[in-house]
């Protein structure tokens, strides 16, 4: 029987886009198990918990029966290893992206030589996005609707709520 491929689309989905929902959906595809794995690394000072971040993509990955997500710490490359994984999927919108992920795949490669990366071009709807922008539109009271699933834009309408809550 042929072995079955894991690949695993590590980021810090701060918040998840549907940028990401879009990559998650090509590499669920291409594989047979996709594992989205989040940094959790509270010294980057995210905007949303690592847990409320692994809430919100287990919601945004239901619907795909073979993608799991869990957060890591440490190098991708052990967490690659302890899950099995020849494949790391990341997204690039563009050639700002590339130079950033041709680096970091060749180190990963370097330090796990049986590790690939795949890098996939998401939908020209949504190349635009990305968690930065979408952050300092969140944190300056916009909409993000049509930047995020439903579901993330609920989370930050809700945390946007309670800090004018907080500031009264
Ligand atoms: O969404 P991001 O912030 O661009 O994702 C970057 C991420 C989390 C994939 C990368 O920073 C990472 O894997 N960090 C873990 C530590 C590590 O393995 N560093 C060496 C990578 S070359």
């Amino acid at each position: 029987m042929p072995q079955s491929r894991i690949a695993i689309f590590p980021g810090s989905f701060d918040p998840p886009t549907l940028g990401h929902l879009d990559i998650i959906q090509r590499a669920a595809a291409m594989f047979d198990t996709l594992v989205v794995g989040l940094l959790d690394n509270p010294s980057k000072h995210p905007m949303l918990s690592t847990v409320d971040r692994v809430a919100l993509l287990r919601k945004v990955a239901a619907p795909f029966g073979n993608v799991t997500v869990e957060s890591y710490h440490g190098l991708l490359v052990d967490f690659a290893r302890s899950r099995q994984a020849s494949v790391i999927v990341r997204g690039i919108r563009g050639g700002a992206d590339l130079d950033y992920e041709r680096q970091m795949a060749d180190t990963n490669r370097h330090m796990h030589p049986g590790l690939d990366t795949v890098l996939l071009t998401p939908s020209p709807a949504v190349a635009h996005i990305s968690s930065t922008l979408v952050r300092q539109i969140a944190n300056l009271g916009g909409s993000v609707r049509g930047l995020v699933p439903e579901a993330v834009e609920a989370a930050l309408t809700a945390r946007a709520h309670a800090g004018r809550t907080q500031q009264v």
